[in-house]
This record gives structure tokens, C-alpha cells and sequence, in this order.
């Protein structure tokens, strides 16, 4: 069983959050996570300026994701950096070209679920979510989140990412701040949440 992380990146803080999904897939048996990425938008000069050519090289080798590929997942996990609320440009670009799967209805009845991450605390992770599940909802996909069974999305001792929407981090308003080992839990969560769902939908 099939399980695409599928990921967009800028400064690393949702390649790290992946890489605990993608962890928390490979926790259930039968279940095979594979790292993908979706295609950069922007020029080299432009992520000169925006200080994000050092971070990319980390994930440089993650190779970028086929149509085909996304169309022979049993299930896809999502993961975008918030902009105004709202996922991605190179997210975006990348599923406006899957007009092919949604024609074959390849990924009718494969479960989807997508995490995120922002840099201010309440500056958009839930609608960055929500709002990418209505593409979902379109492809045909089974939207699963972040249940509360992942108790660490109700902690108050320290400030934290996380919704019954799915895993979330803070990255800080210069994007100073990593993955906590609270966001990175609820990371490994929902991969596993998802594979152990898919794997029940396949059997
Ligand atoms: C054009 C743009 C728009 C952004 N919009 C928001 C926003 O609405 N709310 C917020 O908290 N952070 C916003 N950010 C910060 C990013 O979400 C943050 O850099 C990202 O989550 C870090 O993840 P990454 O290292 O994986 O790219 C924005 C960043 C850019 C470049």
C-alpha cells in the first residue's frame, strides 16, 4: 500500500513536518511512505531574495512527483506552507494540472489529509486546511484529519500547532522557530492515522 507525501517547502519547516508523517506511515505494516514534492514556481532570483536557496538543498533530492504517480497512491498526505490563509502557489499550480485524474476519477475513494504550517500562530493554518479540502472533496478523496485521540493538541503549556484538521507548526514570525516535538508528534499522528485508515479501505 502506496502512501504519497506530497510536499512544499520553502525555509524546511514542512519538509521536517513530512518527514514525521512520513515516519508515522511507516509505523503500520503493508504500508510504504514515498517523499515527493511538487514542482518549484519561482525563479532562482526570486528565492535568492527570499532567502530561501540554503534551506531548499536539504530536500533537494526528493524527487518531484508525477501525475501518474499521484494517480496510483491508495492514499495522499499534503503538506503546504500557509500563504494569506490559504495553500501554496506551486501547491496550487500543481493541482490545477490533475484535470486527468479527476477525468479517470483515479483518486475517488483514496483517503487525502494535509498539514501545514505558518509563521504566526493564528495566521491561517485552519483555512489553509479547510480551504485545500475542498480540492480534495473534488478529486473524489476521503478527507481524515488529526483526531483527538492525538491527545497534544489540547495542551496549554506551551504553544503549539495542531487542529482536528490535521498537524500544523509555527515557524515564528523570521521563521526561526523548528518543529516542536509536540508538532512533530501530531505529525507521526496523522501518517500513521492515515496509512492505518487506507490500509482498512484496501483490505
Ligand atoms: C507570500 C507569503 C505569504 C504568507 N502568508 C502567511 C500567512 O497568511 N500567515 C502566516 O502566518 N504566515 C504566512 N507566511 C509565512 C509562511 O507560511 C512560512 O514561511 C512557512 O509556513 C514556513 O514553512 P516552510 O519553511 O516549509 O516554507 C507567508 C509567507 C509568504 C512568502
Amino acid at each position: 500500500m502506496k502512501v504519497i507525501v506530497l510536499f512544499y517547502s520553502m525555509y524546511g519547516h514542512i519538509y521536517r513536518m513530512a518527514e514525521a508523517v512520513s515516519e508515522g506511515v511507516q509505523e503500520v505494516g503493508g504500508a510504504v511512505s514515498v517523499m515527493r514534492r511538487v514542482p518549484e514556481t519561482l525563479s532562482g532570483e526570486i528565492l535568492t531574495k527570499m532567502g530561501a536557496i540554503q534551506a531548499q538543498k536539504a530536500f533537494a533530492d526528493v524527487p518531484v512527483c508525477t501525475l501518474d504517480e499521484l494517480g496510483s497512491a491508495d492514499a495522499v498526505i499534503f503538506g503546504t506552507p500557509t500563504r494569506f490563509g490559504n495553500m501554496c502557489g506551486q501547491m496550487r499550480q500543481f493541482l490545477d494540472a490533475t484535470g486527468k485524474l479527476w477525468a479517470d476519477g483515479s483518486l475517488v475513494g483514496k483517503v487525502g489529509s494535509v498539514f501545514t504550517s505558518s509563521n504566526t500562530q493564528h495566521g491561517g493554518q485552519e483555512s489553509t486546511i479547510l480551504s485545500f479540502h475542498l480540492t480534495l472533496f473534488h478529486l473524489g478523496m476521503i478527507i481524515v484529519g488529526l483526531p483527538y485521540s492525538f491527545q497534544g493538541q489540547t495542551r496549554m503549556d506551551e504553544i503549539t500547532g495542531g487542529s482536528p484538521y490535521g498537524a500544523s507548526t509555527i515557524a515564528g514570525p523570521k521563521g526561526q522557530r523548528m518543529p516542536s516535538e509536540n508538532e512533530l508528534a501530531a505529525a507521526r499522528f496523522q501518517g500513521k492515522h492515515v496509512a492505518t485508515i487506507a490500509s482498512k479501505l484496501a483490505g
